[in-house]
């Protein structure tokens, strides 16, 4: 899977493997230092990281993009809920470096997530959207996700409340 940056460099998505969990592991606590996409401020240690991507190795549901011989990227899906009824209906998550963003490979990444979860069989992508994420609203609205709904200061980071806006992609014709 490839796609062209519009500054013409390829970025190339493909599955994520046990090796690339260092270098998804500092995209995200990068995003947790500095961000509000993730409502968290702690951050996640190697052991705690290994575990969390082994599970998603195991489920084929996390992708990474690579540019220039790094990774620049990553997307993952998990089941929205933890009860069995539930286990068609995924969320994704999708981050990408910070000197990377705004090139086009977000939409490489979610692209290739919503094919695999399709081709998982899976029936609907949801995305938790902190509400003032343009970028992100923008790029799941670019792939047809609409808003279903706005939980109102669903969490907190840095001394604030924070809304969630929920986006939801049929997976199934
Ligand atoms: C959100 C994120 C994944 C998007 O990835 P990206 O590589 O920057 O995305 P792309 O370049 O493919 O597309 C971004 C879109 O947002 C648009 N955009 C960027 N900044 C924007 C803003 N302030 N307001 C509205 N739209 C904006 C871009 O124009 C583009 O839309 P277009 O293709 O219609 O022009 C990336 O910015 C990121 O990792 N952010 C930090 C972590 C995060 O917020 N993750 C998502 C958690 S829900």
């Amino acid at each position: 899977m490839t796609a062209i940056y519009e500054n013409r460099e390829v970025v190339r998505v493909r599955p994520a493997c046990e090796a690339d969990g260092e270098a998804v592991r500092a995209i995200r606590n990068h995003a947790v230092a500095t961000s509000t996409a993730l409502w968290t401020q702690t951050q996640q240690s190697p052991a705690d990281a290994r575990a969390w991507l082994a599970a998603h190795l195991d489920r084929g549901s996390a992708l990474v993009a690579e540019a220039g011989g790094r990774v620049v990227g990553f997307a993952v899906y998990a089941p929205w809920r933890e009860l069995d009824g539930y286990r068609h209906t995924v969320e994704n998550s999708v981050y990408v470096r910070e000197d990377s963003q705004g090139l086009g490979v977000g939409g490489a990444l979610l692209s290739a997530l919503i094919d695999s979860a399709r081709r998982a069989g899976h029936h609907s992508m949801i995305a938790g959207i902190e509400s003032g994420n343009a970028s992100s609203i923008r790029l799941h609205e670019r792939f047809g996700f609409a808003v279903v709904g706005t939980v109102r200061e669903a969490g907190r980071k840095f001394g604030r409340w924070f809304d969630l806006t929920l986006m939801q992609l049929p997976l199934e014709a």
